[in-house]
């Protein structure tokens, strides 16, 4: 079976957490779009290990795993991420498949992203690698073997981008010869990822889509401008990795028990500030990527449900369940009152309409098992079945694995 882990909202749903709850079942976990703009968190003991790009299953020994042609990839970032890795006793060598077609994250593309922060991007250069991607000018992993190509394509960029031997303190030879020193230390990674993961779904292995970033900040489907750049929707795992859409069995949807968003862009349900505090705190909801404060908002079904739809969502895995415990009442946005059209022409001006639910004020942190959750809880984890017709099979009620209801 092939299925697709994909956010449901604004990111940071605990996709990396929901890959190390599935991956023991899995032999392959394959990221498909996105770069080191990703966190995605697991905590192992009391430690915790934030991926951006290397596949969050590699983790354990079992795993196969790929980046695929359609991440941005930023090669400093992948070096220092292996070699935390293997600090932490965590072996890459012959497990760790990178496509040659991955587009690579140059110093100028960080340098120049969101430069005035109008967006409020992660500034890891997604934005700026994707636009040289589209221009049909970007340097591909494999250019990164070939000193005649990289030096050509990269004299190519530098005037391109009006970038002279000093602009940005950027110097033409050490970049090229730092960036021919990184294809020498990737060398061994890189492989056909999308020959070996057809024929690895053809031997009939378990595969896990590990998407990064949500649906809401899809580049087509998400609150545009406020996006990134690449398409976390299911249909990315198809282009990103090279195999088609036929192949993807199931989308499994991660969605966290409330809303967060970092960075720029609407949040129409966004918290009151006193409780978005309190939130913010108990969920420790600050960018792995970036350590941003994220604005938290209540469970927004309008969005979540066009999620669901434009993905196919069936499952679910309701996330961080454990931070609203202390709140009194806990509120579910189910419609917008002011919506003149079916789709969303301003977010901005969305006035949501509120059921309001009581809270549980009690820990679901050591419960392991549904019926024994508050009645409120299950009352507030049954409505969000309800009102967004799928089936939630787990709750995660901590950021360690052990904190898990199936259901
Ligand atoms: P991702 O980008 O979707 O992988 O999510 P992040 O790792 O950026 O953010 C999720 C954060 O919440 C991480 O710090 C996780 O360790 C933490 N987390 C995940 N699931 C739970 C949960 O059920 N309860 C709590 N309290 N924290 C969780
Ligand atoms: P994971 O995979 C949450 C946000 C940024 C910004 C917008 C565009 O950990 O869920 P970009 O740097 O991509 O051009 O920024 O998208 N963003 C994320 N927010 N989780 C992420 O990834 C994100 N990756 C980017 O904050 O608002
Ligand atoms: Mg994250």
């Amino acid at each position: 079976m092939v299925r697709a882990i994909v956010g449901t909202q604004f990111g940071d749903e605990g996709k990396g957490r929901a890959i190390e709850f599935l991956a023991p079942n899995a032999q392959v976990i394959a990221r498909y779009q996105g770069g080191a703009n990703a966190g995605h968190t697991i905590h192992i003991n009391e430690e915790s290990i934030i991926f951006h790009l290397v596949p969050s299953g590699i983790i354990y020994p079992h795993t196969l795993c790929i980046i695929g042609n359609g991440v941005a990839l930023d090669p400093a970032e992948l070096i220092k991420e292996i070699e935390v890795l293997k600090e932490k006793k965590v072996s890459v060598e012959g497990r760790l498949f990178i496509s040659p077609y991955a587009h690579v994250v140059m110093p100028y593309h960080k340098m120049s992203d969101d430069i005035r922060g109008n967006l409020g991007t992660t500034k890891r250069g997604i934005g700026p690698c994707y636009e040289d991607k589209y221009a049909r000018r970007g340097i591909r992993v494999a250019d990164l073997l070939s000193p005649k190509i990289l030096e050509e394509k990269l004299r190519h960029n530098f005037l391109i981008h009006q970038l002279t031997d000093k602009s940005f303190n950027l110097e033409f030879n050490s970049i090229y010869e730092q960036y021919l020193t990184f294809g020498n230390i990737l060398q061994p990674f890189i492989a056909d990822t999308s020959l070996l993961l057809n024929r690895w779904i053809d031997e009939g292995k378990e595969v896990l889509l590990e998407g990064a970033q949500g649906l809401l900040l899809d580049i087509d489907h998400g609150t545009y401008p406020f996006v990134t750049s690449s398409n976390p929707h299911s249909g990315g795992a198809s282009i990103g990795l090279g195999i088609s859409p036929t192949r993807i069995d199931e989308v499994i949807g991660i969605t966290k028990a409330y809303t967060t968003r970092v960075g720029k862009g609407p949040l129409p349900t966004r918290l009151p500030s006193e409780i978005e505090e309190k939130v913010r705190e108990q969920g420790k909801e600050y960018g792995a990527t970036t350590g941003r404060p994220r604005r938290c908002g209540w469970l927004d079904v309008p969005l979540l449900r066009r999620a669901l739809m434009l993905n196919d969502i069936k499952r679910i895995i309701l996330t961080k369940f454990d931070v609203l415990d202390e709140l009194s009442e806990i509120k579910i946005c189910k419609e917008y009152k002011n919506m003149s059209t079916e789709w969303y022409a301003n977010f901005e001006d969305l006035e949501p309409v509120y059921e309001v639910l009581p809270g549980w004020k009690s820990s679901t942190q050591n419960i392991r098992k549904y019926e024994d959750l508050p009645v409120n809880a299950r009352r507030y984890i049954k409505r969000i079945s309800e009102l967004l017709e799928v089936s939630i099979i787990a709750v995660f009620v901590g950021p360690q694995k052990e904190a898990t209801i199936g259901l």
